[in-house]
């Protein structure tokens, strides 16, 4: 077992670790290449982390993967992108099968391209009953879009009368996110050097500890994931309370 592995505290992990993948153009430039090969190399970081998170017991893994504001970007990068889900999703569909883990989304799918899009549904069902781990992907998702969609029903609610306003809550909100039913990161980790959250899970990291990294995502490995964790482990979570409370 890798010394670093060895060290992790297994009953004090994250159970959910959401990740900004970041960095793959710049690593692809580095290699004298174009964005895409960055993008094609991050896979196999998606596979590694998601591997090291199942097999160390993390329940959910969050995988920024396309954000709304992504389409600015050249259209052969998008579409290569595009390509690249559904190019992964058939590929890894029996490892996801394997270990066990269920395939979900957060963000607009249905907005997608329709070969993405039912790449991703059938993902989706093939895994279903899976429980080992869920395997998030975050694509067309952005923090501010799913709040005003949260905040549109809500308001919808209370004017039709289905709810009251004080029955407005913390958990009422959570629970129109499309979070859903997941509980909030306890662990954000960004690669590449930027210190940004960039529109990503903003209600559900409120007490996330973030860990920021220079390593570029497609050099991401479980090394450099079980080094954030073990940072994880070293940090006193006190939740707004003070380090003696929470220390009793
Ligand atoms: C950020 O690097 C990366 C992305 C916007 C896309 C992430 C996609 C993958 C890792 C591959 C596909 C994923 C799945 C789940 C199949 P960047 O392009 O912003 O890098 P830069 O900041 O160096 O330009």
């Amino acid at each position: 077992m890798s010394e670093l592995k060895s060290k992790i505290d297994l009953k004090k992990l994250p159970k959910h670790i959401a990740v900004i993948m970041d960095g793959n153009g710049r690593w692809a430039k580095q290699h004298g290449k174009p964005r895409v090969f960055g993008h094609k190399n991050g896979v196999r970081s998606v596979r590694e982390i998601s591997e090291g998170c199942a097999e160390l017991g993390v329940e959910h893994l969050t995988l920024y993967a396309f954000s709304t504001e992504n389409w600015g970007r050249p259209s052969l990068e998008v579409n290569a992108l595009m390509a690249l889900l559904v190019e992964t999703i058939g590929k890894e569909m029996r490892t996801l099968n394997e270990n066990n883990i269920r395939l979900k989304t957060i963000g607009d799918i249905s907005n997608l391209p329709e070969r993405s899009y039912k790449a991703l549904l059938s993902g989706i069902e093939a895994t279903k009953n899976n429980s080992r781990m869920d395997l998030v992907l975050a694509l067309n998702y952005s923090s501010r879009w799913e709040i005003v969609q949260a905040i549109k029903t809500i308001a919808k609610d209370v004017k039709e009368g289905i709810i009251s306003e004080q029955e407005i809550t913390g958990d009422l909100v959570d629970n129109h996110l499309t979070t859903r039913g997941i509980p909030d990161p306890e662990l954000l980790i960004r690669t590449s050097g930027e210190k940004r959250i960039s529109n990503y899970l903003l209600w559900q990291i409120a007490y996330a500890e973030l860990y920021f990294t220079d390593v570029f995502w497609p050099d991401f490995s479980k090394e450099h994931l079980y080094q954030a964790i073990l940072d994880f482990q070293q940090r006193e979570r006190r939740f707004g309370k003070t380090g003696e409370q929470v220390r009793k």
